[in-house]
């Protein structure tokens, strides 16, 4: 029994793949989602640069969340494990766990706010946010993009749920460098990856196109329900 599952579809073919009915979900298990724009649809982003971050890159996190899980299960299912901080199989896993699914998610928060022409004025209450936090959309904006400059791996305006109102956190690595609590609203990848088969050495660029790439529709649909959350 399989059964089918459109509105997962990816999920589902996932399923199938490993053997395991639909219905009978293993709670490790983690989604692929297809990209939420049309392939080659992004100003100075390639379709093979995508694709590959996509195709490969994602797809990969997705897999290895798996496959960490099902090793976590089995460990403990095994009763024979160390807890050792130095190093042991519990230490490495546990690592990894972390790297994988935020690969997973930092990369969706990403793909999500893509494909749209740049255009801030489509997002009232996030550019009125941009104003009070910065002064204007352009200097919000010249400071996200110096920000991400500065960073290795990842630059996010959050919303905060501790301090209840938008932060800038930049990450080195994917378990590195985020703030527990804090809900990304717009993520850009600063990784080499993302940049380095269409721009080169050229990170600059990459930023400005992410901007004019940015869909502040969506960010703007974002920024509404998560900032109605605080704790
Ligand atoms: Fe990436």
């Amino acid at each position: 029994m399989t059964g089918s599952c459109p509105s997962l579809p990816h999920r589902c073919s996932k399923l199938r793949a490993y053997g395991v009915p639909s219905r009978v979900t293993p709670l490790y298990m983690t989604e692929l989602k297809p990209l939420p724009f049309k392939l080659g649809s992004l100003k100075g982003i390639s379709e093979k640069a995508m694709l590959i971050h996509h195709d490969k890159l994602y797809a990969g996190y997705v897999k290895k969340s798996d496959e960490i899980g099902e090793k976590l299960i089995a460990l403990r299912k095994s009763d024979n494990y160390e807890g050792n901080a130095t190093f042991s199989e519990l230490r490495a896993l546990k690592d990894a766990e972390t790297f994988a699914i935020n690969g997973v998610y930092l990369h969706e928060w990403y793909f999500d706010v893509l494909g749209g022409d740049g255009v801030a004025d489509k997002a009232p209450q996030l550019s009125k946010a941009f104003i009070e936090k910065w002064g204007s959309i352009e200097d919000g904006i010249k400071w996200f993009s110096a920000c991400a400059m500065a960073a290795r791996g990842w630059s996010i305006l959050a919303w905060d749920l501790k301090a209840g109102r938008l932060k800038h956190y930049n990450g080195d690595s994917h378990n590195q460098g985020g703030v527990w609590g804090s809900i990304p609203v717009i993520t850009l990848d600063c990784f080499e990856h993302a940049y380095f088969i269409d721009y080169g050495s050229d990170k600059k660029k990459y930023i400005e196109d992410f901007w004019k790439n940015l869909d502040w529709v969506k960010a703007e649909e974002l920024y509404l329900k998560v900032s109605q959350l605080s704790i």
